[in-house]
């Protein structure tokens, strides 16, 4: 696991991350003292369709000053959504120092850092006492962990009675090969994609029920394609998974684009209460 961990954490790390955020909005003639949430939201929401999609799923209840867990947070665009629209206490965990780190600084830029922290963590081992969020938040993490047994009943764990799990995935639709690199994993060996159902039934063992299912799939097949129209017309923006991802990003976003159109994979979001 350690060594799993190590590599999934070098396929993600981008050394001095927080620098180059920087460095790319001075380059556009934004002032450090003025950055708003927008200006970074090209990269600091690491999932298909960005922020729309956060905006739709912290829609489907009410979060109005809730306590919530980002689970794999990344950068945490979405932490930093929730606490400034919602105004949630927002905690993330992530397995990447350097996105840790990057998330500390982004939130103290827009100076949302009372209301959001991160820690460095694994999602199989939450440092959290049982029943703290009211909310549990992820998105397009599990694809990362092989034991979704653990990870389902951590999040459960640390979930209050009635509290919500939100979750926003990429999930295995039909058996067949995957290409890769993807956004997530360079090679099939940090890859651990399962299907809907299966995590239907770890979160039902977990006492979770189910209040929510949505196909996210074509709406992200009509990103993917507006984004490559961009992308051919105008070359890589200034703040887009780019920074995140390099020269890696074109040839990820088309393997994951490929298998979302040809079925093998599938976007879902949705909700269950404890
Ligand atoms: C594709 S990114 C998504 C980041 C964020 N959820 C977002 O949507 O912007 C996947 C994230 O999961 C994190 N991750 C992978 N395995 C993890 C684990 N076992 N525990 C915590 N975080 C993990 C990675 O470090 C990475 O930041």
């Amino acid at each position: 696991m350690e060594n799993l961990n190590k590599n999934i954490e070098s396929h993600y790390l981008k050394e001095g991350l927080y620098e180059d955020i920087v460095y790319r909005l001075k380059e556009q003639d934004i002032d450090l003292n003025e950055v708003k949430r927008s200006d970074i939201a090209g990269a600091d929401e690491f999932h298909v369709r960005g922020a729309a999609v956060s905006k739709e799923l912290a829609e489907s209840i009410h979060l109005e000053g809730e306590t919530v867990l980002d689970v794999g947070c990344g950068l945490g665009g979405p932490c930093r959504m929730l606490a400034d629209e919602y105004n949630c206490q927002v905690t993330g965990i992530d397995l990447s120092n350097e996105y840790v780190r990057t998330a500390k600084e982004l939130s103290k830029l827009v100076k949302l850092d009372s209301k959001t922290s991160f820690i460095q963590g694994d999602a199989i081992s939450l440092p959290f006492d049982d029943n703290t969020f009211d909310v549990v938040w992820t998105q397009h993490v599990q694809m990362n962990i092989p034991s979704k047994e653990k990870l389902y009943s951590e999040i459960s764990r640390v979930l209050k009675t009635g509290g919500h799990f939100l979750y926003y995935e990429i999930l295995k639709k039909e058996d067949g090969e995957v290409n890769y690199p993807m956004p997530w994993a360079s090679k099939s060996d940090m890859s651990f994609l399962f299907k809907e159902t299966d995590m239907g039934a770890y979160l039902r063992q977990f006492g979770l029920t189910k209040k929510q299912s949505n196909d996210q799939t074509q709406a992200g097949i009509d990103f993917f394609n507006a984004l490559f129209a961009k992308l051919k017309e105008f070359g890589s923006p200034k703040m887009g998974l780019n920074v995140l991802m390099g020269e890696t990003t074109k040839p990820k976003l088309m393997n994951l684009l490929g298998h979302l159109k040809s079925g093998e994979l599938e976007l879902k979001s949705g909700v269950y209460k404890k």
